[in-house]
């Protein structure tokens, strides 16, 4: 009985897994092999920075944001920017700028920009100091074994080091409260024992993160 509990807890989180990491596609093995290419990768980038241009209205000179709820898409993992244009593109994720203005781009575009934005380098961001050693803590405790100690994330996890402030706290508390706006399962398991100060201050230690 209990080997059998086991196996069903197994599939479950298995298939939690599989939900919510991006996931295998032609769209992402593409990505994959002009980023083990350096040539090819170079010519991607430059097309990718052109294809850009009125993503900088919102996202800033080079994807390093000067508005505070917009994301720094500059430093991005290249497989999780790709797998957020998808969610935009299908509705899985909702915004009403980003949903609409997606569309525009093609196919082999949305590769190119993941791998233009995750070129560039990203600056931290000034927090509130007092509460960086709180918000340290927290994400040691909960948040570490995912996203890295460094917050650098990779191609499962998203990069957090130096985001914006508001941008990290609107996003967090979405997956804890389940609004339907930003859906995944192991965003909303890690966030439900955090407080409202407990979101903000590991916000103000993310940003100051580079
Ligand atoms: C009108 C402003 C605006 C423009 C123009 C815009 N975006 Fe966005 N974008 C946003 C906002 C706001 C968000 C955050 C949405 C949220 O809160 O979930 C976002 C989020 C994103 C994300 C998710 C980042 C993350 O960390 O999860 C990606 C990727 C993205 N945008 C790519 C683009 C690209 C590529 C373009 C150009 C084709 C573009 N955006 C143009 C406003 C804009
Ligand atoms: C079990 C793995 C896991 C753990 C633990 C985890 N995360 Fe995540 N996190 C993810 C995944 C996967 C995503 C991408 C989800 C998506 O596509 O929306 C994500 C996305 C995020 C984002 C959105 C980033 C962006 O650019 O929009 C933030 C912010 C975030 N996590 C913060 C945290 C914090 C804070 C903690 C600890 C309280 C945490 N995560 C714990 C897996 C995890």
């Amino acid at each position: 009985m209990r080997a059998l509990i086991f196996l069903a807890g197994c599939l479950l989180s298995a298939s939690v897994w599989a939900q919510s990491t991006p996931q295998a596609s032609a769209a992402q093995e593409r990505l994959k092999a002009l980023g083990a290419d350096p040539v090819a990768l170079r010519a991607a980038i430059d097309a990718g920075k052109k294809a850009t241009f009125f993503c900088a209205n919102c996202h800033g000179e080079d994807g390093i944001s000067k508005t505070p709820d917009v994301p720094n898409l500059a430093g991005q993992n290249p497989a999780y920017l790709l797998e957020q244009i998808r969610k935009f593109s299908v509705g899985e994720r909702k915004d009403p700028f980003m949903q609409g203005l997606i569309k525009v781009l093609k196919d082999e575009e949305r590769i190119q920009v993941a791998h233009y934005y995750a070129s560039v380098k990203v600056p931290p961001s000034v927090a509130d100091n007092s509460l960086v050693p709180h918000g340290k803590e927290l994400f040691t405790k909960l948040c570490v074994r995912c996203h890295g100690e460094q917050a650098r994330g990779n191609e499962l996890f998203p990069r957090l080091a130096g985001q914006k402030v508001p941008y990290l706290k609107t996003s967090i508390t979405r997956y804890r409260d389940m609004t339907g706006v930003r859906n995944n399962q192991l965003m909303s398991i890690a966030t439900a024992p955090l407080k409202n100060e407990d979101i903000t201050a590991i916000a103000n230690y993310l940003t100051q993160m580079r």
